[in-house]
């Protein structure tokens, strides 16, 4: 797909077709009211008739206006003008996107781009509209045996900008929305790829290929013998049921000067969780294929900033595993010697992301970390808490915990804070090691993340539980958002200081 920015007025645009707001009731953006004149009233008059009232995602594709030199004109619904808000004007990008690729206009002129959005500038609605394109038109059909393909495809299309003073803001925006984009493609391919195919190794190739694109990006990876060496016994004990090596990639993208402390990204990916001997009961199961899903985003991250080549040091760590019941299987009441030394009781098996996690928080220590973000699909509680419009953020250190919600806020990626009290340390107690792994009843979020907090006393700390945004559940809508990284990406931008803002 093709993006440019243009500031120019809808009747001198030759394309396949323009895109242009009414909103309700039955009113006329001043681009359509503009292409309204040009044709002799032919817009006006139609919604006279009752044609299109102008509700949020409404949608009516016009052939040949008289004197418009586009071959069509798709009108849009964009609700009441006091109301558009970001929410609203994603959604009407989205079905417009969808509309054009279906009704054969392989080109397009948008002005959707030029309504005012509550709170947002002309940066912000160029990247939204780029990112929310590439993420309507993203099918993963590389297996399917007949691929669903399109006879003519949206293939190009330039977003308007209301001054020629605002193009280069524009450019910008459609050049880090890219590279968001291309992120969020990783991510989505890697987490949809069944588990049968997406192993640890499958992993840890997808960021071999990332280091074979770009001279500054290297990986290396951490074996099971070598895990073995480091002590890494906990996440050794997950991985130990299942014939599928475990392995953790460690990705360098090296683009701050080599004295920088770098920002180090921790992704639990576990390529399965069946749970392990504590099995998981059967529903959905298949869907724990996404327990990678915080090593994706972490991948797709990587991906992102090594396109814009940001000028800081990062790394992202893939902590590759699958959790399976078998003879050799780590089990209930086991206990296990920590990296960092803490021994931990299991009480449970399918509480395996934090052991996985606890040996790879303790691993990135040898790097010095400016900050350590984790991200994990780690509890249903999660999904309990927050649902799936925002991620759980929980965090020792605050500016590190309002950076990433400043991140969140710019990117339409939300995050949402949860306390991370002392007084709910207590629920990890055991009376025969130095805590389990489960916390009880209430507030598994929060335990969890106290669980954690237990190896992350050495540098500034956060955790993102994906486990209700990383994918969507069920139908035929199931599959990977690419979430979280926009905000992971936007996080990054920030602390490379590149402009965003106008
Ligand atoms: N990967 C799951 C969490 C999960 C479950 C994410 C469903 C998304 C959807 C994690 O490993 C897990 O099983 N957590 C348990 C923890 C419990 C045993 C303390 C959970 O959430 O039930
Ligand atoms: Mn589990
Ligand atoms: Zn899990």
């Amino acid at each position: 797909m093709e993006f440019s920015v243009k500031s120019g007025s809808p009747e001198k645009q030759r394309s396949a077709c323009i895109v242009v707001g009414v909103f309700e009731p039955r009113r006329l953006t001043p681009v359509a009211e503009q292409l309204d004149e040009i044709s002799g009233g032919y817009i006006s008059n139609l919604i006279r008739r009752g044609d299109l009232e102008g509700k949020a995602g409404q949608m009516l594709l016009l052939h040949h206006l008289p004197n418009i030199l586009s071959e069509r004109v798709l009108l849009v619904g964009c609700g009441k003008e006091r109301e558009l808000d970001e929410r609203q004007f994603k959604q009407i990008v989205a079905k417009s996107i969808s509309t054009l690729n279906e009704t054969g206009s392989m080109e397009a002129v948008c002005f959707l781009t030029e309504l005012h959005v509550k709170g947002r500038d002309t940066y912000w609605k160029v990247r939204q509209a780029v990112e929310t394109t590439l993420d309507s038109l993203y099918v993963f059909d590389q297996l399917k045996s007949k691929k669903s393909d399109q006879r003519r495809p949206l293939r190009k299309i330039v977003f308007n900008v209301p001054t020629r003073r605002e193009l280069p803001t524009g450019e910008r925006a459609i050049e880090q929305g890219l590279a968001v984009a291309a992120g969020v493609k990783v991510c989505k391919d890697v987490a949809n790829m069944p588990p049968n195919i997406c192993n640890p190794v499958y992993l840890h190739e997808q960021a071999k290929l990332l280091a074979e694109q770009y001279e500054h990006v290297e990986v290396e990876a951490v074996n099971e013998a070598q895990m073995a060496e480091l002590g890494m016994n906990s996440y050794l004990a997950v991985g130990r049921g299942s014939v599928n090596e475990s392995i953790m990639s460690i990705i360098h993208h090296r683009g701050g000067p080599q004295s920088q402390a770098p920002v180090v990204l921790v992704g639990k990916g576990l390529t399965f969780d069946s749970g392990g001997i504590s099995i998981k009961p059967g529903e959905a199961m298949d869907e724990m294929k996404y327990d990678m899903g915080g090593a994706a985003g972490v991948l797709g991250a990587m991906n992102a900033i090594a396109a814009l080549k940001l000028p800081i040091n990062v790394i992202g760590i893939l902590a590759g595993c699958e959790n399976m019941p078998d003879a050799n299987a780590y089990r209930p009441g086991d206990i296990l010697t920590t990296m960092s030394g803490q021994t931990v009781e299991v009480l449970n098996t399918d509480a395996e992301g934090r052991l996985v996690l606890c040996d790879a928080l303790t691993y990135v220590e040898r790097f010095n970390p400016d900050v350590v973000i984790d991200v994990a699909t780690l509890t249903g509680a999660c999904i309990v808490a927050l649902g799936k419009h925002a991620s759980g953020l929980l965090s020792t250190h605050n500016p590190l915990a309002h950076e990433i919600l400043n991140a969140s806020e710019q990117s339409s990626d939300k995050a949402w804070r949860l306390p991370l009290w002392d007084e709910y340390q207590e629920q990890l107690e055991s009376p025969f090691a130095d805590f389990s792994n489960l916390g009880g009843r209430g507030a598994g979020t929060i335990t969890a993340a106290c669980f954690l907090s237990r190896f992350t006393k050495k540098y500034n700390w956060a955790h993102l539980d994906v486990a209700g945004t990383a994918w969507i559940s069920g139908g035929k809508n199931k599959g990977s958002t690419g979430r979280p990284v926009p905000l992971l990406t936007q996080f990054l931008i920030n602390r490379a200081g590149i402009a965003t803002e106008e």
